[in-house]
């Protein structure tokens, strides 16, 4: 299925609609947060199965209009309701930040990315009560227990910032 939104199309299929809806932080041209809104408006009609919003942090207000405080994560929630699963991640390490997200923000799920590469076992420590021993950092030594291919170890290196590492 084609759905057409003022000119742009995109496919849908039977079941993902996969789009970057995200506020670009160093264009000047691009789409913006109000573009992001009348699309997910438009969108909500179709009866998405879910929506997932990629965000650095998940309190992260919008990066072009800094007087506005309000997550972009709870503006997105509030303009598609409740029936639409809006899928939030970012910067979720612990499990008070994931408490945090759900309950600040009305989020209902919750994705967790680079924090799983560092603790695999995130999962399980939480549902077994181990939250204290949750790994947040990495450390040269953590390399092999985590498997890291030596090309990935080289790649995060020379990018500081991707992911935790601490000498
Ligand atoms: C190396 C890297 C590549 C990424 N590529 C994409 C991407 O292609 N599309 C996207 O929507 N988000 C991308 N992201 C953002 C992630 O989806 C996510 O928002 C970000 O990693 C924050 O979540 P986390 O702290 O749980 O990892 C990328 C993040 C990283 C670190």
């Amino acid at each position: 299925m084609i759905l057409n939104l003022n000119s742009i199309n995109f496919t849908i299929y039977p079941s993902i609609l996969n789009h970057n809806i995200f506020e670009p932080f160093t264009f000047k041209s691009g789409i913006t947060l109000d573009d992001t809104i009348a699309l997910l408006t438009k969108l909500k009609e179709k009866e998405l199965d879910y929506i997932h919003v990629s965000t650095g942090h998940y309190m992260q207000s919008s990066i072009r209009n800094p007087e506005d405080q309000t997550p972009v994560l709870k503006t997105i929630i509030d303009t598609v309701g409740p029936d639409t699963p809006v899928i939030g991640v970012g910067a979720i390490k612990t499990p008070d930040n994931a408490l945090e997200a759900i309950k600040e923000l009305n989020l209902p799920l919750l994705a967790i990315g680079r924090e799983l590469i560092a603790e695999p076992d995130w999962i399980e420590k939480v549902r077994t009560g181990k939250e204290d021993t949750i790994r947040t950092e990495i450390r040269p030594e953590d390399k092999d227990d985590l498997a890291f291919p030596d090309a990935m170890w080289e790649y995060v290196q020379g990018n500081p910032g991707w992911l935790p590492i601490v000498k």
